[in-house]
Formats: structure tokens, C-alpha cells, sequence
């Protein structure tokens, strides 16, 4: 029997919407102020991981700062996304990347449910902000998880709720760590981004504007008939 998709689980930061931009750019000014410098190919180990999880990573680099309180480090945190808020302030339905609302709406039209599955605590607000809250029937974000990416739980609990086995699932991510918790879910991954760190992706396109619901689709059935 061929299976056809149930539900489509959406990554938000970098796939919906260029936000792992700004998440790279506080989390650099951040860094600058404490004389620690980070580069794109540095960020791409923060990609999908959570606040907390993030700056630990960006401590190491420099051992003395290791020793910090942990208030001290929830001050940090704290900085960096009053960082990322200024930044995504003035974010609107212009700030959707390409493809991306053509996807939702042939979902809607297939029947097929929608889900977010975000590590960002900013996730409801930003969605907001792009006016595409209307399309999902399930949010999961930081708050509703006890494991984050790459644990598959991001992704399972949204399957649960909308009462949809997982390997009716597709999940897009832009992140190493988010393709990791899709597998690790049982669920279809669809990369967005480089092969260098995207390769464990069932499915992998270049950019959003690549994301073609027939195309991934064909690729899902593909994959579940030779199961
Ligand atoms: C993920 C991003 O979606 O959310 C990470 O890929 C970010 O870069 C993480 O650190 C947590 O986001 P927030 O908004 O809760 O700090
Ligand atoms: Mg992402």
C-alpha cells in the first residue's frame, strides 16, 4: 500500500523565515561584548539547539568564562534575546522566505496537517508576526518539550497531538541537529541547505524556494515503498 503524508512538521528558524540570521547575528554581539569571536560556520553547531544549550557552546571557547555563575549565564541569555528581539521587532509577512506560503496553502488544500516544531521560545510571536498562525493546527515550541533537538521529541509530540503516526510524517528543518530528532522520529526528513551538514536529510534542496509539495511527496513515497 503506497502511504501518502499526514502531516507536514515545520522547522521555524531558517526555514520559515530568515530569523537564524538574527539568531546568528545576537548571539555574535553577544560573543563580541565578551571578547569571544564566532563565525557562520561556528553558528551552524547552534542551529536548532536551544538558548541555554547555545551558550554553553559559545563559553567554551574561552575556559575563564566556563566559571560562571549560573545567574550570570541567565543574565547572558537574557541579553542575547533582548538582542534577538530588537531584530525581529519589525519582521512581517515580507520576511517569509520563498515557497513557503505556496507549501502551507497545498497542504490546506491536501488535507494534510500542519505543525511547527520549534526549539525557540520566541516561536508563537514570530509566527504572529508573519500572519501565518491561521495555517497551523499545532504549535510545539521550547515550552512544550523537555528534550530539544536532536532528541526526536520536538517532533513526536506534535505527531501526538494531531493523532498521526510518525512515518506519515514529514519533517523540514534546516539544522543538522533538527534532520537528527526527524530521523531519530521515525519521520521523513527534508533538509534545507548545504550537503556538508545536511547529509543525513532523506530529501535535500538547496533553499526554500526548492520545496515543492509534489516533489517531496514523490521523494516520501519513494522512501516508503522501498521500506
Ligand atoms: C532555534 C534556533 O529554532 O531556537 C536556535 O535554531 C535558537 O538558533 C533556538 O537558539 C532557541 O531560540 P530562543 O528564541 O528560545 O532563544
Ligand atoms: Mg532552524
Amino acid at each position: 500500500m503506497i502511504l501518502y503524508p499526514q502531516a507536514f512538521i515545520y522547522d521555524l528558524d531558517g526555514v520559515i523565515t530568515d530569523t537564524a540570521e538574527f539568531h546568528f547575528l545576537a548571539w555574535k554581539k553577544l560573543a563580541d561584548e565578551l571578547g569571544i569571536s564566532i563565525d557562520k560556520q561556528f553558528n551552524e553547531q547552534l542551529k536548532g539547539i536551544s538558548r541555554m544549550e547555545s551558550l554553553e557552546h559559545i563559553l567554551k571557547l574561552n575556559s575563564s568564562l566556563l566559571k560562571l555563575t549560573s545567574e550570570e549565564k541567565v543574565r547572558l541569555a537574557n541579553q542575547k534575546n533582548e538582542y534577538y528581539l530588537e531584530l525581529v521587532e519589525s519582521i512581517n509577512s515580507s520576511n517569509i522566505l520563498p515557497g513557503i506560503e505556496t507549501l502551507l496553502s497545498k497542504n490546506k488544500e491536501q488535507n494534510i496537517k500542519i505543525a511547527l516544531g520549534s526549539a525557540s521560545k520566541n516561536a508563537p510571536q514570530v509566527l504572529d508576526k508573519l500572519g501565518l498562525t491561521k495555517y497551523f493546527d499545532y504549535v510545539v515550541d521550547a515550552s512544550k518539550v523537555e528534550k530539544g533537538k536532536p532528541d526526536p521529541e520536538t517532533f513526536t509530540t506534535a505527531a501526538d497531538y494531531l493523532g498521526i503516526p510518525y512515518t506519515k510524517c514529514i519533517g523540514i528543518e534546516d539544522a543538522a541537529a533538527g534532520i537528527e530528532a526527524i530521523n531519530k522520529a521515525d519521520m521523513f526528513s527534508v533538509g534545507v541547505g548545504a550537503v556538508e551538514h545536511l547529509s543525513h536529510a532523506d530529501y535535500l534542496v538547496g533553499d526554500t524556494s526548492e520545496l515543492i509539495f509534489e516533489e517531496i511527496v514523490k521523494q516520501y513515497i519513494e522512501k516508503s515503498v522501498f521500506l
